[in-house]
């Protein structure tokens, strides 16, 4: 390119930038909008802040265009150089979480990616780089945070209500997810509760064991997950695809007392020596709004931090592959996780 084709592609570039700043003003836009995604954009409508739905397949992006009177595109690059997004949700399979990403951080948009962050470690390390550099938020769909039902047991633990935590127990099985074709169970399923483990521990853990399998699905679709935290706490991790019907429960056990979760129910029963307690909830909510209140509130300057980081969400995607990996070789894997 001669000197003055650059300064002409300059000019043009700042002309597209500024067509692209009159023509709209912020807003959040979606990458995805297939079984999950499709839930983001009725809830993004709702909030009044849903600017845009991209999707490799238009009529998908179309028909929710209509449905909620914004514009739609075939094509992430279309999409940016026409809308300016305060924000962009990216509910694509996950093996193309990081590339999508990458891109809209380079184009100065805060991200919030679907869980996994990214199918390798490595490729979350560079997503967290990029954020870094362009100044922009990063943050992942571990939902199961904005459950009630997990920050009452936060907030159990963190007062120290029924004493230490001593291990947990999750179990998350459901029927196999015919369109999920790019990965398996630990990185699609597990993944959740490698999350909520940390987060009720307060720590990271050291070691990882995992048994895993697969009876349907070309990649694992059954998984028992066994993650060491300390000298002697430990949280065991059960998911398949093989029962027909939809299970998330989870126990912790305390020094005095033990609490029982349903996922779904967004219930907990606590019971130590002389009672059972099970706090009357009036009304459900829906954890996905206080998802996506939480990275609104980011992009608008609301509040610094998002509920999940992403160095946070980088090390649940580390444990999935030491997960993967100890299956495979049967063998204990060590982690020193950041
Ligand atoms: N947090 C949760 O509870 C939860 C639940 C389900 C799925 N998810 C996550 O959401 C993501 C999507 O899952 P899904 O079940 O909706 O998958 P899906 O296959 O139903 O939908 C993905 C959509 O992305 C589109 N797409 C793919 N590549 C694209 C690209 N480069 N540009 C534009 N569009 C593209 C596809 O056309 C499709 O419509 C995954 O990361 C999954 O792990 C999270």
């Amino acid at each position: 390119m001669t000197l003055l084709e650059g300064h002409q592609k300059d000019l043009n570039d700042s002309k597209k930038k500024l067509e692209r700043d009159d023509f709209d003003s912020g807003g959040i836009g979606i990458i995805g909008v297939g079984g999950w995604g499709k839930n983001h954009a009725r809830v993004l409508a709702e909030m009044g802040v849903l600017k845009a739905i991209c999707d490799m397949d238009i009529m998908k992006a179309k028909s929710l265009g209509e449905k909620y009177n914004v514009d739609s595109f075939a094509s992430v690059d279309e999409m940016i150089n026409t809308k300016k997004l305060d924000g962009c949700l990216v509910c694509t399979p996950t093996k193309t979480h990081h590339l999508v990403s990458k891109k809209l951080m380079e184009n100065k948009i805060n991200v919030f990616v679907e869980k996994p962050l990214s199918y390798s470690f490595k490729e979350c390390e560079e997503m967290i780089k990029t954020a870094k550099k362009n100044k922009v938020v990063l943050t992942c769909g571990y939902i199961e945070r904005f459950n009630p039902a997990v920050r009452d047991v936060k907030k159990i633990l963190s007062e120290k209500t029924y004493g230490e935590v001593l291990m947990m127990e999750f179990h998350r099985e459901n029927r196999m997810p015919l369109h999920i074709k790019d990965v398996g169970i630990i990185y699609d399923t597990a993944v959740h509760d490698i999350d909520t483990a940390m987060y009720f521990f307060g720590i990271k853990p050291q070691v990882v064991f995992a048994r895993a399998g697969n009876i349907f699905h070309s990649f694992e679709d059954f998984s028992t997950i066994i993650l060491g935290f300390g000298v002697d706490k430990v949280a065991v991790i059960s998911s398949n695809w093989i029962t027909p019907k939809k299970v998330r429960k989870f126990s912790v056990v305390c020094t005095e007392g033990i609490i029982n979760g349903d996922f779904i129910k967004q219930e907990i029963t606590v019971e130590d020596s002389g009672s059972s307690i099970t706090p009357r909830r009036t009304n459900l909510v829906e954890p996905l709004s206080l998802e996506l209140k939480n990275f609104v509130d980011v992009t608008k300057g609301k509040i610094t931090d998002p509920e999940v980081s992403s160095r946070e969400a980088a090390n649940v995607t580390k444990i999935a592959e030491a997960a993967l990996l100890s299956s495979k070789t049967g063998s204990p894997i060590y982690l020193n996780l950041e």
